[in-house]
């Protein structure tokens, strides 16, 4: 390790406070991710990890059970019995509640000294934000030199967003607020700057001279994974739409921005998702799956996996606009839902044909060029171009569409994939703003998403019953189809 400094010359943070440390996020993500970053010595040696959460739990209590959670989560090739010893060495933890005021005391007491700096990691139920926002505050572990990063949900409409937003803002200035997307800690979704932005062939035919439309599709084969509460109250609009798919509309949509940093990427952004026009009730679908098969595994409809009625959307297909120059008249078709066919993120890029097919005297038919970028489970970037067969044609062109590959996983093949809070985690204990959402964004992202759910109400719109295991129900089909355009699938 080569110094401990950030870019802004202060010494790296050497304390992390992991607010939901039994939870299961720490134990999916936050924890192998740590022991990550930690066995590539990526952080200071010296820096401290505390956890806290209700359960009653003294240190060697959390580093058994972060050491079971490395065991089940950690995969078979990143298991060091030495690093995983080393990083355990690391934790401490510290039980608190966070509703009351009391326990923050305790925790400071603990952390002890912070003049080197403290990151905090907050993932927690929404209710608890302004509590522990307070309670952080009174145990002075809110200096100058403390960041705090939010996980989702903060919030479930702009109103309650805007409430926890101000509650940390009375505490936390913006530039120590990090807000966090995971899927912005994502390689491949930071490839789509690269993508853009280093490459000469992509921006000038970036826009609505060139592109008929953009479609994303975010497709889980999951349902419910024992978070029925969560998810029945919150829906696919906004557990997956409102941010994740958001921001990628918004990395594919923005201008480019002046420089690679927090400020000018975010600002870029924030215009795309102010630019956002209203979507009309007609041009969204909902869908709730029913029973099914999954890869032909038999799966319940969510009624029997909730074991209840409910009327949450399990899926969500929308017709979006960007109203500005550069995307007038192109359709942004977005579509995300739980136990559909396939897990796939993909961003697809369709251009328009061709002003002129020199090629129909003899037969030959063009099929308009079509920009694949698959984000997973698989790494590609597909460009679809029109060939021409081999053969000695006499009278006719036989004109084939052929894919020029661009495969991530192999030309990159030696290197390691890292988990997306790898580099958050490590952006936010350096400071480094970049991939994270500023609040303009979130509030952009949350006044759009909210007439949507306005003109659901107002139309007494139900979700549609599709099948697991399919592509969500006909009238999402039915969406791209009157505009003579279909789903990628
Ligand atoms: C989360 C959602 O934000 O993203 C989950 O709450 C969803 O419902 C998950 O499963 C998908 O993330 P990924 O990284 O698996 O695509």
């Amino acid at each position: 390790m080569a110094d401990h400094k950030t870019s802004d010359g202060d010494q790296r943070c050497q304390n992390l406070i992991l607010f939901g440390a039994t939870g299961d996020l720490a134990k999916r993500m936050l924890l192998p991710s740590l022991y990550a970053l930690h066995a590539d010595a990526l952080i200071a040696p010296n820096l401290k990890i505390f956890g806290t959460a209700r359960s009653e739990l003294t240190d060697d209590g959390f580093r058994d059970m972060a050491r079971d959670a490395l065991d089940e989560f950690l995969p078979t090739d990143r298991k060091d019995e030495g690093a995983i010893a080393s990083f355990l060495e690391r934790l401490f933890y510290q039980p608190l509640d966070a509703s009351t005021i009391e326990g923050f005391d305790d925790l400071a007491a603990k952390v002890g000294d912070i003049s080197c700096g403290l990151a905090i990691f907050l993932s927690t139920a929404p209710f608890l934000f302004e509590p522990t926002i307070r309670g952080l505050q009174s145990a002075g572990l809110a200096g100058d030199n403390v960041r705090i990063g939010l996980e989702k949900p903060l919030g479930t409409d702009f109103e309650s967003s805007a409430q926890i937003n101000d509650a940390v803002a009375a505490v936390f200035p913006e530039e120590r607020t990090f807000r966090i997307d995971h899927y912005l800690g994502k390689e491949t979704v930071q490839n789509l700057m690269a993508l853009r932005f280093a490459n000469m062939l992509f921006e000038p035919v970036w826009n609505s001279n060139n592109i008929d439309h953009v479609q994303i599709t975010v497709t889980e084969t999951v349902g419910l994974e024992g978070r029925a509460d969560f998810y029945d109250d919150t829906g696919a609009l906004r557990d997956m739409v409102q941010n994740h798919m958001l921001q990628l509309l918004a990395l594919i949509a923005m201008e480019p921005p002046g420089n690679f940093d927090a400020t000018a990427i975010r600002d870029e952004k924030v215009k795309v998702l102010r630019a956002l026009r209203p979507v009309p009730e007609g041009d969204s679908v909902t869908g709730q799956y029913g029973d099914g098969a999954v890869k032909g595994e038999p799966v319940k409809s969510y009624g029997d996996d909730l074991g209840d009625g409910s009327d949450t959307e399990t899926f969500v297909a929308l017709k979006a606009h960007v109203d500005n120059w550069r995307w007038q008249g192109v359709p942004f078709y977005l579509r995300t839902g739980k136990r559909m066919a396939d897990r796939r993120s993909e961003i697809v890029v369709q251009f328009k044909p061709v002003p002129h097919n020199i090629f129909v005297g003899r037969e030959g038919r063009l099929e308009a060029n079509t920009l694949i970028i698959r984000l997973q489970p698989e790494e590609y970037v597909r460009l679809l171009v029109m060939a021409k067969e081999p053969g000695i044609d006499r009278d006719k062109i036989v004109l084939r569409e052929v894919p020029l590959d661009l495969s991530l996983s192999q030309a990159f093949a030696g290197t390691r994939r890292r988990i997306a809070y790898e580099r958050l985690l490590l952006d936010l204990v350096e400071g480094d703003q970049t991939l994270f959402v500023r609040r303009d964004e979130v509030e952009a992202q949350w006044k759009w998403i909210d007439e949507i759910r306005e003109t659901w109400k107002t139309s007494g719109k139900k979700p549609k019953s599709y099948n697991a295991g399919g592509w969500g129900p006909s009238a999402a089909i039915a969406l791209t189809e009157r505009d003579g355009v279909s789903w990628h699938d």
